[in-house]
């Protein structure tokens, strides 16, 4: 048991979780598994198990609700993740997308020269053994593959490292096909791959993830009122995810940070259990992508104002760049509570929850009959079919009906439902809330509009 544990000091028992219950957890409960793990694993690689899957999904949804649905003058896009090789060129990832790395000539290891002892690495000194670095190299992100038949180096071409540039190089094309003018933006959630060379902390920094991108076109000079404007917007996104707002915080680039493209950037950094981290990007990008794209494409990407004497420039771009993936791991980390329910002195004294919003979680409704005889099996069935248009249900049997609360707090259900003798008798069922472990009972009738309002109204507590 870790130090931090204390069964006597309130209803948590752990004040810090560590990344190795979530790891445990996740596996466990079906949503993270290790990609090709009967081979010994992948690194860099992981799995999205059936809860997995769903809560990514719901993320994803939640997301683009946001900056589509809720943003009119936001489009949404999905480009290929291959792209023509001058593409990564212009971009400025070819020659800048690059990792300082040093390697120990006695053991072997790899190491980023920039996350390392560097009183030891001007010493040339592995921080491991203690044997000798090589000299600093860069080392490029980006996977390399080859397309076409022959593999003589001719069909070069890149995993795309980041989805911004499938929305620079489709600027025009959506700003004549959906007749946009500025400021407009464009919305991509799509798959990314970068050669990292550590990729430890679970799914927090991994080699293929997903990301979530926002591009909004300004006119120049409009750049940093609307950088301010979507900083705004993207700590708010957070409040409405129902995190709690105490673990964020933004941490402004400095100089020596700032990626090649950026004139300003900050992060919105999270407290993960290894301590505050990046969770999200907000970056003022100037005119930098586009006028890069003119010069190696030989194709005119200026916005003719018609509102302003048809004056032309190349607009301005503030992104919103979040990491999909790593905000499940957000998520996670986020819900994850072991929490004092009892007092028998033993292991059912506890149970591990995730308070996920309810719009997040896989599973919205879980129906469970006390009894599988008596007809209450039937009856829990029924019950749960007429749910199953409006939510994501789920229907448990099994074992004592504490277990089976505790089986659905473990997956961070909000509500379950019991079918009882009482409902063959008078038809209303009890609802137990997942946070407060409340229970009510409602008529069958009722049930549907109880838990949309309950959805609505939700507050973590
Ligand atoms: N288009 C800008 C861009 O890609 P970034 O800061 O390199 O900016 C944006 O990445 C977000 O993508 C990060 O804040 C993080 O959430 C996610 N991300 C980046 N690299 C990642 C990796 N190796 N594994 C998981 N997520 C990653």
């Amino acid at each position: 048991m870790d130090s931090s544990v204390s069964r006597d000091a309130g209803i948590t028992r752990d004040a810090g979780i560590t990344m190795e219950k979530i790891v445990s957890l996740a596996k466990r409960r079906g949503f993270v598994f290790q990609s090709s793990e009967i081979y010994g694993g992948q690194s860099g690689a992981w799995d999205y198990g059936p809860m997995g899957i769903e809560l990514k999904n719901r993320i994803q949804r939640f997301w683009w609700k946001e900056m589509t649905q809720l943003h009119d003058d936001i489009v949404g896009l999905d480009a290929a993740i291959l792209m023509h090789p001058r593409v990564w060129e212009a971009s400025g990832h070819v020659e800048n997308f690059t990792d300082p790395l040093v390697d120990c000539k006695k053991c072997k290891q790899r190491f980023r020269a920039d996350q390392i002892d560097q009183a030891k690495l001007a010493k040339k000194e592995c921080p491991e053994c203690g044997g000798e670095l090589t000299d600093t190299r860069k080392f490029n992100l980006m996977f390399k593959t080859n397309i076409g038949p022959v593999d003589d180096g001719t069909g070069l071409i890149y995993l795309r490292p980041e989805t911004a540039q499938g929305i620079y190089v489709n600027y025009k094309n959506i700003l004549q096909s959906n007749r946009m003018k500025l400021p407009f933006g464009i919305a991509q959630v799509g798959k990314a791959f970068r050669n990292e060379i550590v990729t430890k902390n679970f799914i927090f920094r991994t080699c293929e993830f997903e990301q979530m991108e926002m591009q909004y076109f300004v006119k120049p000079g409009e750049d940093e009122k609307f950088f301010d404007y979507w900083r705004g917007q993207r700590w708010a996104y957070y409040e409405k995810l129902g995190v709690r707002m105490d673990k964020l915080r933004w941490h402004q680039h400095g100089k020596d940070e700032l990626a090649h493209y950026a004139k300003d950037a900050y992060d919105i950094e999270y407290e993960f259990p290894m301590g505050f981290k990046e969770l999200e990007g907000v970056h003022n990008r100037s005119n930098y992508d586009l006028t890069r794209h003119q010069e190696f494409s030989g194709k005119d990407l200026q916005y003719i104002d018609q509102d302003n004497g048809n004056e032309r420039y190349i607009p301005f771009i503030v992104e919103t760049s979040a990491g999909l993936t790593r905000q499940l791991l957000m998520v996670l980390c986020d819900a994850y509570e072991e929490q004092k329910v009892g007092d028998k002195g033993n292991e059912d004294d506890w149970r591990t929850v995730l308070h996920f919003h309810p719009e997040l979680a896989p599973v919205t409704v879980a129906v469970l009959p006390l009894m599988k005889k008596d007809g209450l099996a039937e009856l829990a069935q029924d019950i749960r079919q007429g749910l199953k248009q409006e939510f994501s249900t789920d229907y448990d049997q099994g074992g004592a009906i504490g277990r089976r609360y505790r089986r659905q707090d473990e997956v961070g259900t909000p509500f379950c439902v019991t079918v009882d003798y009482q409902t063959k008798e008078d038809g209303t069922v009890t609802v137990r809330f997942r946070d407060s472990m409340e229970q009510i009972r409602v008529k069958r009738e009722e049930l549907e509009l109880t838990l949309k309002k309950a959805i609505k109204e939700y507050k973590r507590v």
